[in-house]
Order: C-alpha cells, then structure tokens, then sequence
C-alpha cells in the first residue's frame, strides 16, 4: 500500500471519527432515523467508516441494503450520491461526459465571430464548464458538509468491465479526465456498493472492500421496524403479520416479500380495518405481498389459509409477553 492511500484513509478516519466512537453509536444513530440495525450490520458500518474502506453490502431484493446507505447519509448530514447501476452503464453516465451541444453553440459562436487559432477554441470548449459531472466525479469534489456518501447500487446489475473502472477508481480515489487533468478527492467519500446477487461480483473488487451479508431481519428486528415504520399497527396483528410473511420467505416462491411488503402490508391490513389476520384479509391483500400471478395462484386454494392456521397455532403456543 503507498504513502498517498495511508494517507487518505488517515483523512477519512479523522473525519469519522468525530461523530461515531464505537458501534453502539453507530446503531444509534441509525436508529435516529428509523434505521434498525443488528450488531453484526452495526459493527461492519463502523469498521468500514473507522477503516476508510468501502462497505460491500449483499443480499436479498429489500432487505434494507439501498435504504442503510441513504439513513447513514443523512444522519450524519452528508450528501446522498446514488450510482444506480443498470446493464450497459458506462463512463459517459458514471463519472462524467461533455456537454456537447453546448460545445457545439461554443464552436459555432467563435466561428461566427471569425476566430481562426484551433488550439484556443479546443482549449475552451474543453474547459471545466462544458464537464457535466456525474456521481463519481462528484463525489471525489469536496463538500461543506463532509465527504458525502457515495453508493453504488445494485452493482450486479452493471457489467464486468465497469466493475473493473469502478475497483480502479475506488482503489486511490482519483478519475481522470483527459482534456482536464486528474480529479483526486481531498477527503474521500464514503462508499456503500450493494448487489442482489444475481451474479458473482469479481473477486478483486470485493478484496477492496468490507463484505457483510445482509440477511432477512429476525422476528424480533422486524417487530421493531413495524414498530417504527407502521407504529399504529395493533401489537397482535403486528406479530402475526411478521410470522406470517417469515412463513411466505421459508416458500419456494418466484419472489418472496422482503422488509418492504412486511411495512406495505401492515399499511394496508390497517386501511382494511383488520385487527387480526384472517382468511379474507389475508387472501383480499396478497397482491402487497407477492407480486407475480404464479405466486399468487400458488397461495391460492387453500395454502394461504393452512399458512394462517400454523401462525396462529405457534402464537397461541407462544403468546408475547410484552
Ligand atoms: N432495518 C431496517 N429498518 C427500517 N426499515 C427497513 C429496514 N430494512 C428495510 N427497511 C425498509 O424496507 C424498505 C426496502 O429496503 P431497501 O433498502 O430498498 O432494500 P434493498 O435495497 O435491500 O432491496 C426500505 O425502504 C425501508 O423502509
Ligand atoms: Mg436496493
């Protein structure tokens, strides 16, 4: 490792190290935001902002992976930079292109005016104000407020050569622009990258970061995030809708629910006035849970209900003492 990459974790470091002090601090300040974190999801922030090392986050489709990036953002009061990756994502849309019709209008204006030296003209459509900046450019800039939060979403989605200018870039945190020079962060951002795991991502890249499975939350932690996302969910209603989506998550489904659908349903069982789930709710709101007609053909006839009928047996075995 060289002098200059100790250096800029050393800049990082000092700048974190301001606000978290140790990992209940940083499940603090998560909470503050509605953020429910484990100590396991907890710790991994913590060493990644205490390390300077990008945080690579993987795991199921809502889990709470683009949503942990934006609540750190924004309890620490630092910029959200979101790089949502998409197949054929390139350098144009990632880090930065030129305005090309504005330096056409330039070309065109110094024509008109009869100007004749080349190299003046090329100098000056080539200037800083013809650069648009896009997320990766702008997150090397400086800002007031800190080193903002850059997260690469959904990484997987990318394709592999991106994968590699992204390792490059992250490596000593500069991208360089050509016509201009090189733009090297003075503080470097913060980076969350998260993938779905719909393939591999390179190892090389992965050795650059911190790695944590973010895995579905216990009973208890969802519990605690209906609590805070649907608060005027009745406590009975809250834990049978928990055990059951747990249920639906343990099915060979195209697409089981996450976090979301958990938050969504309670939302929704309350519009229906349910105080308890039963057969009629469950099959009249499947479509906030389950979001492709297989599966929900495949809760059709009966399953649904055997469902509801093993959660209400393990809750009568297990009534909650709170
Ligand atoms: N630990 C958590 N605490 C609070 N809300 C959460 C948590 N995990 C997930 N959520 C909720 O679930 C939603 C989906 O999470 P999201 O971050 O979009 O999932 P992913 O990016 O992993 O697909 C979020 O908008 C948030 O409301
Ligand atoms: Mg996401």
């Amino acid at each position: 490792m060289n002098h200059e990459t100790d250096f800029h974790r050393q800049k990082i470091v000092e700048v974190n190290s301001q606000v978290l002090s140790d990992v209940p601090a940083v499940r603090a300040l998560l909470r503050q935001e509605g953020y429910i974190a484990d100590d396991s999801l907890s710790t991994a922030l913590f060493l990644s902002l205490k390390l300077g090392r990008p945080l690579f986050l993987e795991g199921e489709a809502g889990v709470g992976k683009t949503e942990v990036a934006k609540v750190l953002a924004s309890s620490l009061g630092r910029s959200l930079i979101r790089l949502q990756c998409y197949e054929g994502l390139d350098v144009a849309s990632a880090v930065y292109e030129w305005n090309y019709q504005a330096q056409m209008i330039q070309i065109r204006l110094a024509e008109a005016g009869g100007v004749k030296d080349q190299s003046a003209l090329e100098q000056d459509i080539f200037a800083e104000k013809f650069l648009i900046e896009r997320p990766v450019l702008r997150a090397l800039r400086p800002h007031a407020e800190g080193p903002p939060v850059l997260l690469v979403d959904e990484l997987d989605r990318a394709d592999e050569p991106f994968e590699a200018f992204l390792l490059e870039a992250l490596s000593d945190f500069q991208v360089t622009v050509p016509e201009i020079g090189t733009v090297k962060a003075a503080a470097p951002p913060i980076v969350i990258i998260t993938s779905n795991r719909t393939r591999e991502i390179h190892d090389a890249l992965k050795r650059r970061c911190l790695y944590h499975w973010l895995d579905y939350p216990t009973a208890d932690r969802e519990l605690e995030i209906l609590a805070e996302k649907a608060p005027n969910t009745p406590s009975e209603l809250s834990r049978q809708i928990v055990s059951y989506v747990r249920k639906l998550r343990g099915m060979d489904l195209f697409k089981v629910p996450g976090v979301a659908e958990t938050i969504d349903w309670a939302n929704a069982l309350m519009q229906l006035n349910a105080v308890a789930l039963d057969p009629a709710a469950v099959s009249n709101s499947m479509g906030v849970l389950l979001k492709y007609q297989d599966d929900i053909q495949r809760m059709a006839g009966g399953e649904a209900k055997r469902l509801l009928d093993e959660v209400k047996a393990e809750l009568a075995a297990n009534p909650s003492n709170a």
